[in-house]
């Protein structure tokens, strides 16, 4: 078979050309990074989990009528996507004070906050994904006002979704980041939710024990990332019962 041809390479995935045109498989690595890759590990099993918890929240999201860029999974560590144009912002929202923000206001971490409040930082890794406001966002055309609207949108029914969805197992959601893709079809663009949602993008804390679920675990050094997300799989239903923890994730279909 000839070999497909890559199209890009970033921290934890990997793009390579689809099958049909306007498509996409998207590689999930098992490598781990924080601090903009000063930080920097394998760990073994993290994109077969990432693999099924972006496809369960994709699919989920989908149901409750929010446009993704997810078409199937097409095995352990690949998704089939649409391939899109991706905005250059990393769009955060955020319901309890944690990690960036906690530092930058001085608020404890786990503060509920009045409401939900998205952030938004401008996408490039050598200047560490500043903190950008919609003023820099339309001055520098990396969005129109209407996609900034439909951004925000978008940015709050997926919290609206994946709250509810972690609650229902027990874990809160304290913040998260996506990403957004346009799509064209002829004329027109759509916005749609892009990259993965993973506990590598969100901030997952148990709802009882306050215990951290998500990749904190890896920057702050908590335990095995792999426990983590393991639990957040299990709590799921995505794994068989009684996945050992430290096992190579099985899948369940
Ligand atoms: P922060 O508190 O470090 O700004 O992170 C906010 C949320 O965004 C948190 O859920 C982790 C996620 N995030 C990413 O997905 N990628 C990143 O590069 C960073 C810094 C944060």
């Amino acid at each position: 078979m000839a070999r497909r041809k890559k199209i890009y390479e970033g921290k934890a995935k990997t793009l390579y050309e689809g099958p049909e045109p306007g498509t996409i498989v998207q590689y999930f690595k098992d490598d781990a990074t924080a601090f903009n890759a000063e930080k920097k590990d394998v760990i073994e099993g993290k994109g077969v989990l990432n693999n099924i918890l972006s496809e369960y929240f994709m699919l989920g999201l989908a149901n409750v009528g929010v446009p993704t860029h997810f078409l199937k999974r097409l095995n352990m560590r690949e998704q089939l996507v649409r391939s899109c144009e991706i905005i250059p912002l990393e769009v955060i929202v955020r319901n309890y004070a944690a990690g960036s923000m906690s530092k930058r206001l001085g608020i404890e971490e786990g503060t509920q906050l009045p409401r939900p409040i998205v952030e938004y930082c401008y996408k490039e890794d050598k200047l560490g994904d500043p903190l950008v406001t919609e003023e820099h966002i339309a001055a520098f055309g990396w969005a129109t006002q209407q996609d900034m609207d439909d951004i925000l949108s978008l940015a709050l029914r997926v919290n609206d979704f994946l709250s509810g969805v972690m609650y229902g197992v027990g874990i809160k959601l304290v913040d998260f980041k996506i990403e957004i893709g346009r799509v064209f079809e002829g004329d027109f663009q759509r916005l749609v939710v892009a990259d993965e949602i993973s506990p590598d993008s969100c901030r997952l804390w148990d709802l009882e024990t306050g215990e951290k679920l998500d990749k904190d675990v890896f920057r702050r050094d908590l335990g095995s990332l792999t426990d983590a997300y393991t639990e957040v799989a299990n709590r799921l239903g995505l794994l068989p019962k009684n996945q050992p923890p430290m096992g190579k994730p099985t899948l369940i279909n």
